[in-house]
């Protein structure tokens, strides 16, 4: 029997985070590897997506995926074999390491036969809610927001301001094509949350041109989402790129008066979609690492040495 919505510690049962994408920035990694099972250091980004859900009390994890994609759910998986011959050779840091995800979250598959776009894939996932949900959290594991937690301070501004609460970071003009972007205005002065970084939405584009961008603050992979968004995505056309766009669920709804806020996050953030950004987050995390952190330090510092030299061995590729 699952749990109701109020045994959840800030409301949120379940986390949907798409997964059905095709990596075709990872090729040729992703030929076999599905891009949320690549590694940070030694763990899978689903896993850390996981462990976020986890920290913010979710039971269930609703990994939307392509047909071909599966293996993304195995992860989540007991290996009963594994464990046992890792147990009977004393290597208990190991038997964690594989036992760690399944006891994060248990997650359940929603299929996305045809990648028709997040909009899309999110709307999909409405099949497995229970009735009693009204509020999901939306996930994109291609992005890492750091330090964990900011979806708790998004719960605490739905909890008073109500509606949806959404994750923004501020970035350079030139980058806001790559993004949702908002539009948006101050809080009440009367309101209790800090006015730097919780601010009221009044509109929301996608991926505009940086002339046309209403702001700075963009969408960044963190969403705590009325359940009024599905009746939303239902009513939408096709928009950016020809695909159901969740950006586009989101304004419709702020046209039709409903409440939503942006927590504008302080910390960093790792954009694991592309190896541009995948590569520093395995270096941020690498150096943070207690085991391989001072060795990497020292690895790192020859590597740049030897490139300002002009002496690299590693070959060039585009
Ligand atoms: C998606 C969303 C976009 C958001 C971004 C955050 O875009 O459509 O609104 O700002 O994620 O990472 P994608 O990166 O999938 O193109």
């Amino acid at each position: 029997m699952s749990l109701s919505s109020t045994d959840h510690p800030h409301g949120v049962k379940t986390v949907i985070v798409p997964a059905a994408g095709m990596g075709t920035r990872f090729l040729p990694a992703t030929k076999t590897v599905p891009k949320e099972l690549l590694p940070v250091v030694d763990t899978p980004g689903i896993e850390l997506i996981a462990e976020e859900a986890n920290a913010l009390g979710a039971s269930r994890l609703a990994v939307i995926v392509a047909p071909n994609k599966q293996e993304v759910l195995r992860h989540f998986e007991q290996f009963p074999n594994l464990v046992e011959t890792l147990a009977e050779r004393g290597k208990t840091e190991q038997v964690e390491k594989v036992q760690r995800a399944a006891k994060l979250m248990s997650p359940v598959a929603v299929e996305q036969a045809k990648p028709l776009g997040l909009g899309h894939a999110v709307g999909l996932a409405e099949s497995v809610l229970d009735d009693d949900e009204d509020v999901v959290a939306v996930m994109l594991p291609d992005d890492l927001v750091l330090p964990m937690g900011v979806l708790e301070k998004m719960a605490a501004v739905r909890a008073e301001l109500g509606g949806s609460v959404l994750c923004a970071v501020d970035v350079p003009l030139e980058d806001v094509f790559n993004y949702g972007v908002f539009d948006v205005e101050e809080i009440p002065a009367d309101c209790s949350q800090d006015a730097e970084t919780v601010k009221r939405v009044i509109g929301m584009v996608e991926k505009p041109e940086p002339e046309e961008a209403p702001s700075t603050f963009v969408a960044t992979g963190r969403y705590l989402l009325d359940r009024g968004i599905f009746a939303a995505l239902k009513r939408i056309k096709p928009g950016k790129g020809g695909e159901i766009q969740l950006t586009d669920a989101i304004e419709l709804m702020i046209r039709e008066g409903h409440p939503v806020h942006i927590v504008v996050h302080q910390g960093k953030r790792h954009d694991l979609g592309n190896p541009a950004g995948y590569i520093p987050a395995c270096v941020d995390f690498g150096l943070a690492h207690p085991k391989y952190g001072p060795a990497l330090k020292r690895a790192i510092t020859e590597i740049l040495a030897e490139h300002e030299a002009g002496r690299s061995g590693a070959a060039e590729q585009d």
